[in-house]
């Protein structure tokens, strides 16, 4: 046996005999290497299979740390609505009333934390902006928004394999405006669209607001967008469009697999339904393979593709787009009698940006951040929440879904996460008729801290006392 195979059996052992426990910080690789009289090479040698093996996670700038039991996955039920309907939910308004308080730790909130963004950076490029091009900052910026910022967004299309012309991108006032923009471009009142369950809450604010109607098609845990019920709902219905979230769906993190995603396209295209495909998540892949937005595969030019920067470079310059394919005259009128055109100094702060730095380096270390925060927010709610508690394993993007266990309840636990200056996202947010009462959502965009650790411990006894 080579000296780092020994050395990770004597580590398996103690794992297994509970010596090392789970959740805790294993030895330094010093501590091994002077412990078992080998090279720190070798003990990296070994912790390293031990990480190949999930045994142990390693942290950056922390060390190895034993794997912790991980909750079972959140269980997969049948929507309830199965005809096309109204959206009849009161929490959308009332919820989004409650926490738009600042005073509360941000687990509600799926964005990254003010510390994980480049923020000297982009006030440089503001500051450059607003220097050097003042006369453009300050005026208004073309409806379609600027071209220095379509050709970035082009460009970025084109790293992932899909054919974006910059004359086809139309700014917008990130994602949200994106998605308003498309369905008030492709809809009237009363026609069906086909929404994930769960799903964000404002695109179903967006399609109560228009007064569509809904169907909803299960994103499964860890699987995705259920293409074979969608091309079954698509059969029965008349669908005008269906708005997907096919990388990283919100709440629950999952990805749909590049076969499924050809195969939701087809079926699209067959029964006439235009895809909106909400990409926002599409960067915060946690492995750093950026999965390919629909987009990609259009043969039949039926997608309309949102993003934004708002979960990658800041939430509050309001920056995103649409690529707007067929409809792209139609998109840029509704844009101009909307706003006219998306605020200047924010299009050409990003268009700075993007040019004078590696954007992909930024979301590297984003996305490891993202991925650490996530595992040990799994092992806090291994080890403080009620037995039975289920957590999505997300793949990437900024949410963890937790299903409670019998009894529980997301919404009163919101209510008394208020009263202890914690936000968290009842699950009941995210269908169009308050389905997932025993489900929450909270971010893993807020890097690890005591504080966090306390939030998530309370969180937990307040979870235990509703199943007591
Ligand atoms: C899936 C999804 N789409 C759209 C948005 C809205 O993003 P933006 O801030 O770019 O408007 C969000 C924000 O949470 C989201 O999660």
């Amino acid at each position: 046996m080579l000296l780092y195979e020994r050395l990770a059996e004597s580590l398996r052992v103690q794992i297994a005999q509970g010596v090392l426990r789970a959740g805790e910080r294993m030895p330094s690789i010093r501590q091994l290497a002077h412990g078992h009289g080998i090279s720190a090479a070798t003990a990296v040698q070994a912790c390293l299979q031990l990480e190949r093996e999930g045994l142990v996670v390693a942290r950056p700038r922390s060390g190895y740390f034993v794997r912790a039991a991980t909750p079972l996955p959140p269980a997969i039920r049948p929507p309830r609505r199965r005809v096309p309907g109204s959206v009849s939910n009161p929490a959308l308004q009332d919820v989004l009333d409650m926490l738009a308080r600042s005073d509360l730790l941000p687990l509600h909130s799926a964005t990254p934390a003010p510390a994980l963004l480049p923020q000297p950076a982009l006030a440089a490029a503001l500051t450059r902006s607003l220097r050097h091009s003042s006369a453009a900052a300050l005026d208004y910026a073309p409806p379609q928004g600027h071209l220095a910022l379509r050709q970035q967004i082009a460009k970025r299309y084109a790293q992932v394999g899909a054919a974006v012309a910059p004359d086809e991108i139309i700014i917008t006032a990130g994602a949200m405006e994106a998605i308003s923009l498309a369905l008030r471009t492709l809809t009237a009142p009363g026609d069906v669209v086909l929404v994930e369950t769960p799903t964000y809450h404002g695109i179903l604010q967006a399609v109560a607001a228009l007064r569509l109607k809904v169907l909803e098609v299960p994103n499964l845990p860890g699987q995705g967008i259920d293409v074979a019920r969608l091309e079954q709902l698509l059969q029965q219905n008349t669908v005008r469009a269906a708005v997907l979230i096919p990388n990283f769906n919100n709440p629950l993190g999952s990805l749909t697999s590049d076969a499924n995603k050809q195969s939701l396209l087809e079926s699209c295209a067959k029964h006439g339904t235009v895809v909106i495909e909400d990409d926002i998540y599409g960067e915060l892949a946690w492995s750093g393979q950026r999965p390919s937005p629909l987009r990609r595969w259009d043969r039949h030019g039926m997608v309309i593709s949102c993003g934004s920067f708002s979960k990658t470079l800041a939430p509050g310059l309001r920056v995103g787009w649409l690529a707007g394919s067929a409809w792209t005259d139609a998109l840029v009128r509704a844009k101009y009698f909307s706003t006219v055109g998306s605020a200047s100094l924010p299009q050409l702060a990003m268009a700075d940006y993007l040019q004078r730095h590696d954007l992909e380096r930024h979301l590297r270390r984003l996305r490891r951040t993202l991925a650490d925060n996530a595992q040990r927010m799994h092992e806090a709610i291994a080890r403080h929440w009620p037995q039975g508690t289920r957590a999505s394993e997300p793949q990437g993007g900024l949410s963890l879904w937790l299903q409670l266990p019998a009894g529980g309840n997301g919404y009163a636990l919101f209510e008394e996460a208020l009263k202890d200056g914690i936000g968290t996202s009842p699950g009941v947010l995210f269908s169009s008729r308050g389905d997932y009462a025993d489900c929450l959502r909270l971010s893993c965009g807020l890097p690890w801290s005591g504080r966090l650790d306390i939030a998530l411990r309370k969180l937990g006894r307040l979870a235990a006392r509703q199943s007591e």
